[in-house]
């Protein structure tokens, strides 16, 4: 009966350690993640799909995301077609395009939740250019370098 003040103690202290450990952990993970959610959908981003086809080709594009269709738009060489959104609450905001020039089409996806892409659009400017050779991504993160993203169909398939 003597030690139960002990055990007591013990169980006070032990107790508040733990508040402290949850509370500390809360901080700084579910605090530091809500942030960050808040900082994606207050994130504007702009989307540019640019004609870099040579011998003054035209492109025709069309985007579109699940809610939205941003219809046709046919581009002259050295023109591109550009809009702007926040991702919608859940972070699933996917935009995709549908590009065709005389003889090859690609379908491929212009936007997606995923930092590794954020990082080439730093954090604004997603920019995809449509070249002769194929689909490049500019990486703004790396002296603007335009990185071969995917290749040209074959038109009709
Ligand atoms: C898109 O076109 C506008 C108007 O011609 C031009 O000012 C802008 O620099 C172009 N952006 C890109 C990324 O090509």
């Amino acid at each position: 009966m003597t030690n139960a003040p002990k055990i007591i103690n013990k169980v006070v202290v032990t107790a508040l350690v733990l508040a402290l450990a949850i509370n500390f952990i809360h901080q700084y993970c579910f605090v530091a993640a809500k942030k960050e959610r808040i900082l994606y959908e207050f994130t504007t981003w702009h989307v540019y799909v640019v004609n870099g086809l040579s011998n003054n080709r035209e492109l025709s594009v069309h985007c579109k995301s699940k809610d939205d269709d941003l219809g046709f738009h046919y581009l002259s060489a050295g023109d591109n077609f550009t809009w702007s959104f926040r991702e919608d609450f859940f972070l699933r905001t996917v935009f995709w395009c549908d590009v065709n020039r005389d003889d090859a089409q690609a379908v491929f996806k212009v936007f997606w939740h995923d930092v590794l892409l954020f990082y080439k659009c730093m954090w604004k400017n997603c920019v995809w250019t449509l070249k002769d050779d194929g689909i490049y991504i500019k990486n703004l993160d790396h002296d603007g370098l335009d990185e071969l993203y995917r290749n040209w169909e074959p038109a009709g398939q």
